[in-house]
């Protein structure tokens, strides 16, 4: 219950809001209750100690980045505080707020440098911890702000800097839970020179290391952000258990989820959600060589994983070789492991949505530049098609050996596609076929199209007539690098 009257929030803490605010990153922790107010009133009580917040605003001006990361982690420090019921709240949200304050000390060239540190570099820049301490102490700062200021970086393996101390994570609770929030701050904010880390993958790195990052406080952070990375186990609302399939980069919180062997996204009306984080799943072995552990994070749906296991693989190769072998080659893999019952349905379906997004993403890497242009091909499905991977996927070849591609990724009644073909002076049309069932509609519709617009040439292809052929079509071929071969001769020969 509010006073009925609407305070005004700080400029400032509004402007720092906006810089670091997203729901792709704080989940939905900050969207219940007034909690927004709070943290408005928190901000301008850490505000009143002059000496340490003139630093921090020192500090902003000769790095933004910090100052940002400074502000983000007292956001989440004190939804976090709030959200296990601390008792001294208010000082540890102000620690965090001081933490990295040390930086101001901080030679701003080694603090701003994009990429690789050099070790005297790593040295100077782990020194924020004790100039930190120091500084916090004489600007009388609260004891907690000083001590946090020098152990934020300690593990709980003793691996941290710059004491290398073992943090326990019951006598040292606040040093524990900074450290997770640090991290987490730090790789899902953007820097000038790396994208971020989307908040999920960032969690899997916490909840990867337990021996670094206490697990019962990241397990309640994930649940405070109801983000829980692919793998998860998790309870449901209803009681039941489920598995985290795919997570959607622009709403994290509405997860694919496997339960009783039904797969569905979470209701954005929250009247499903997760309820609790139980672990991460044991990883099924599916395949042994290099290039399974690409197929394997396909079917976990870690898409972060794939591409970097993809480019890896790319390394080198030509980007026909790119789509054709490695993604095209494993969705074959895929599908095979779906067909033998070594993955489910839900499993297929998620490596197919990933493998999809990944070839729109690299895209732009892959395809060469100043290809000249082949021509204009119409590529389509007939009959009752499900698996429009394949044509994507051969969409994407010949775009990159420099066709124009109109892809009509579901069957249209062969008039209207005739029709359109006529109109728009399209010369070529290539078809997918994978499954056999399809091949009378093919031929059907391919003898109507050829007989509507003579000049067009048709290209049948795909698993699904491996072994025979389309009669009414001009070329059948079974894969996509044999189809970009007749393509091309039918160019060169026109
Ligand atoms: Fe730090
Ligand atoms: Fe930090």
């Amino acid at each position: 219950m509010g006073h009925g009257r609407h305070r005004s929030f700080h400029p400032l803490f509004t402007e720092s809001m906006k810089e670091v605010y997203s729901e792709k990153r704080y989940g939905i922790a900050l969207l219940s209750e007034n909690h927004m107010e709070t943290l408005d009133v928190l901000f301008q009580t850490h505000m009143n100690n002059k000496e340490l917040f003139d630093t921090l605003l020192q500090l902003r001006d000769d790095d933004s980045y910090s100052y940002q990361h400074s502000f983000d982690v007292f956001v989440l420090g004190t939804l976090y505080g709030m959200y296990i019921g601390m008792e001294d709240l208010e000082v540890f949200s102000e620690s965090c707020l001081y933490h990295d304050l040390g930086k101001i000390d901080v030679d701003t060239s080694i603090l701003k440098k994009p990429g690789k540190l050099t070790s005297d570099e790593f040295k100077a820049i782990q020194e924020h911890t004790i100039f930190g301490e120091k500084r916090i102490k004489e600007q009388v700062g609260t004891c907690m702000a000083s001590r946090l200021a020098r152990s934020h970086h300690e593990r709980l393996n003793g691996s941290g800097y710059p004491d290398g101390i073992h943090v326990h994570p019951y006598e040292q609770r606040h040093t524990a839970i900074i450290a997770i929030l640090d991290v987490y701050s730090a790789l899902t904010l953007k820097r000038t020179y790396r994208q971020p880390l989307p908040s999920f993958e960032a969690l899997e790195e916490l909840a990867g290391n337990p021996t670094l990052y206490d697990e019962g406080l990241v397990k309640g952070f994930m649940e405070m952000l109801h983000i829980y990375p692919v793998q998860s186990i998790v309870g449901l609302s209803n009681g039941e258990e489920g598995k985290v399939m795919y997570i959607k980069e622009n709403a994290p919180f509405l997860p694919l989820i496997e339960s009783n062997g039904e797969t569905f996204e979470l209701p954005v009306n929250r009247s499903l959600f997760i309820a609790s984080y139980q672990g991460r799943a044991g990883r099924k072995k599916y395949v042994n060589s290099d290039k399974d552990r690409f197929i394997e994070a396909l079917i976990e749906g870690d898409r972060g994983r794939a591409e970097f296991e993809l480019d890896r693989l790319a390394d080198n190769k030509r980007v026909e070789e790119v789509y054709i072998d490695l993604i095209g080659g494993a969705l074959r893999e895929i599908g095979d492991l779906w067909e033998t019952g070594r993955i489910s349905v839900a499993e297929e379906h998620v490596a197919s949505v990933a493998a999809s997004e990944i070839l729109h993403t690299k895209q732009k890497t892959y395809v060469r530049n100043g290809s000249s242009k082949e021509g204009v091909i119409l590529t389509t499905t007939l009959g009752d098609e499900k698996h429009l991977m394949p044509l994507q996927l051969f969409g994407e070849v010949l775009r990159a050996n420099g066709w124009d591609v109109v892809n009509v990724s579901y069957p249209l009644p062969y008039e209207i596609l005739a029709d359109y073909v006529e109109k728009m002076n399209i010369s070529y049309i290539g078809i997918s076929c994978t499954m056999k069932e399809n091949i009378p509609v093919i031929e059907e519709a391919v003898a109507y199209i050829k007989e509507k617009v003579p000049n067009v040439s048709v290209i049948a292809g795909g698993a699904g007539v491996a072994g025979t052929h389309i009669s009414s079509a001009d070329a059948t071929t079974q894969t996509a690098r044999e189809g970009l071969d007749v393509l091309s001769s039918w160019v060169r020969n026109r």
